[in-house]
């Protein structure tokens, strides 16, 4: 059926088109009848426009029928309204409307399609493009698209190449389990989806690439998080002839490029602090700068006091919560104790000037140099976590400053302090696993002068070329200077564990690769859909994923994971036990 060509968008006019003719393609947000007339908000991706019927107008009957969510092509004349909205961009003018064209009518929706809808996740994601329809996932899908578009503009024009690696491929190892992908052909031999296109990228700049990029998806069989997806996307990135400052430098103008073209804000040169640094001042590799609270040791200060959990304990911290003790009700600090009991803590001492759950057992002097040490001064509240193993102890308190900080509403999403972290450990102990393990992954490059440490007892010493960069408490990526050197390579590989058979059955092909002629590189990857979270201000990534799964891995539209035929499994040589 032939229908008139759209002249503009319905969000797009403006009084500049009053006296003009339009034709408007979209769907009927809602209709109303006043006084004689109906009025009918047309929407489209570029916002809304309201078009009038009158009742002498042949069309009227037709128009006071019309169903929310219909698909119309309207054709009429732009006039300026009586009264204006100033609520919203059309909101000036009106379309005296000569003629409508009902393009599909849409039956009632399981859902009312407005931003401030009340009606379950579940449900909306089984009928996403249903919910895609409301105006703030309009608003997301253009930022993420303006977002990739920026991000390519920027490394094309500092050389870079966007090159697009495979998806089906062999398992590398970022951490998280696989999803395989079994092979017809082969039966019994399976492919796995990237977690990361890591081992291509290193083998792009033994191509000679020499800068290389790509919006890559990414696989991961996790837990979910509010902040992690199974299928997400990286701005992935590689370059040769680089140390340590070169990757940030670029990375740090890529993500002031992004700030500017999307939300037209000058980002300051990102602050640097070294993984010890944060994890002492703030008890997080990831730490949210919009506040302060920082961890203050008491263990020296504690060490003979006359409070038991204090002295009888290897290591003592505190943060101040300045001006708030008022702020905190005893219930308040009642859940505080359950947040980080729930964290592994065994309790939370708690002190301002009005009450204190552990003065009482202090001499005035022991409270003086506890006070003292912490930097509290009336009006504060002093929160205070013991235990033997300080690793908790600063974890616990890295993650109260941050619930303290959402209480009292400093948690500002406009408001973005970025960092970089960097001297990150190479190792981390797996108490899981008994053993060290990688703490990015088991290609980063060791700091020159830790080299030694490898041949050493405590691998936990030893610090890695690596680097993270951080804004509001989210690591938004992670990246290395990575070994190319054959021989360290392989010593990694075995201090990981990984036996000789092993290390050429995984990574064979990466070590055969670097024994013909390796740059030295590095590189880094970051989550798109963390980014893309940040500018949109939300705190679920499912605000900024088109067809996002649940926290259960679900994806309901589709109805995925499902069975398959017998036929299938039969093609592929697979049986499922249940
Ligand atoms: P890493 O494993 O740290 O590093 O991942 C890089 C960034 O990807 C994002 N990310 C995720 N986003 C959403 N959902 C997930 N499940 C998820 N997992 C990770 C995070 C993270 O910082 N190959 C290395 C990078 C490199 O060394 O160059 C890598 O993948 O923002
Ligand atoms: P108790 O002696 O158990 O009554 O504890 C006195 C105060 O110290 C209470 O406020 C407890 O919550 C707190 N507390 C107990 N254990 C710890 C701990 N490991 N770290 C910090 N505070 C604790």
């Amino acid at each position: 059926m032939p229908y008139n060509k759209r002249t503009c968008y319905c969000g797009e006019l403006r009084s500049a088109h009053i006296g003009q003719s339009v034709t408007l393609c979209g769907w009927v947000d809602r209709t109303r009848v006043h006084a004689g007339l109906v009025f009918i908000d047309l929407r489209d991706r570029a916002g809304i426009a309201q078009c009038v019927v009158g009742e002498s107008s042949p069309l009227f009957a037709g128009a006071q029928r019309l169903k929310p969510e219909s698909v119309l092509c309207v054709t009429g004349t732009v006039l300026a309204r009586a009264t204006a909205n100033a609520k919203i961009p059309t909101g000036e003018v009106e379309i005296a409307v000569d003629s409508i064209d009902v393009l599909s009518r849409a039956q009632t929706p399981p859902f009312e399609i407005t931003d401030d809808t009340k009606a379950n996740e579940l449900l909306r994601l089984e009928y996403r493009y249903l919910d895609l329809r409301r105006p703030s996932l309009q608003s997301a899908m253009r930022t993420r698209h303006s977002a990739m578009m920026s991000v390519r503009r920027f490394f094309d024009a500092n050389g870079f190449w966007e090159i697009e690696t495979p998806v089906l491929t062999a398992s590398t190892p970022e951490g998280s389990r696989d999803y395989l992908v079994p092979s017809r052909l082969h039966p019994g031999a399976f492919y796995a989806l990237p977690q990361s296109p890591q081992q291509y990228k290193q083998l792009l700049m033994v191509s000679g690439a020499d800068r290389y990029f790509q919006i890559a998806r990414c696989f991961r069989d996790e837990d979910l998080r509010a902040d992690r997806q199974p299928d997400f996307t990286q701005i992935d990135m590689e370059m040769s002839f680089v140390d340590i400052e070169d990757i940030l430098s670029v990375n740090e103008r890529m993500i002031q490029t992004l700030w500017r073209d999307i939300l037209g804000k000058e980002l300051p040169p990102m602050p640097r602090l070294t993984w010890k640094e944060c994890m002492e001042r703030f008890g997080s590799d990831k730490p949210d700068l919009r506040f302060g609270f920082e961890l203050k040791d008491l263990t020296d200060v504690t060490r003979n006091c006359g409070f038991a959990v204090f002295s009888g304990a290897l290591s003592v911290r505190a943060i101040v919560i300045d001006g708030s003790s008022d702020k905190f009700t005893r219930k308040d600090i009642d859940a505080l104790t359950a947040f980080v009991r729930g964290l592994g803590a065994k309790g939370l001492a708690w002190h301002r000037a009005e009450s204190s759950s552990f003065a009482k057992f202090l001499s005035e002097d022991e409270l003086a140099a506890v006070t003292g040490r912490a930097g509290w001064k009336p009006g504060d509240l002093m929160l205070c976590v013991a235990d033997d193993k300080d690793a908790l102890v600063k974890t616990c308190l890295g993650a109260l400053r941050t619930e303290c900080a959402r209480k009292l509403g400093l948690l500002d999403p406009g408001d973005y302090r970025f960092l970089w972290v960097t001297e990150f450990p190479l190792f981390e102990y797996s108490e899981e696993e008994g053993r060290f393990v990688a703490q990015h992954h088991p290609f980063c490059m060791p700091m020159e002068q830790d080299v030694p440490l490898l041949d050493g007892e405590d691998l936990s010493l030893c610090r890695a070329k690596a680097y993270d960069m951080v804004c509001n408490g989210y690591e938004l990526c992670s990246g290395s200077i990575r070994i190319h050197d054959p021989d360290v390579q392989a010593k990694m590989f075995s201090l990981l564990g990984f036996s000789e058979a092993e290390t050429q059955r995984r990574f064979g092909h990466l070590l055969r690769a670097f024994s013909y002629g390796v740059p030295p590189h590095g590189g880094i990857g970051f989550g798109l859909d963390r980014l893309v979270m940040l500018l949109c201000k939300t705190d679920n990534i499912r605000d900024v994923v088109a067809f996002p799964k649940t926290q259960q891995a679900i994806e309901p539209m589709m109805g995925c994971p499902s069975p398959v035929d017998k036929k299938q499994l039969d093609e592929l040589r697979l049986e499922v036990k249940v």
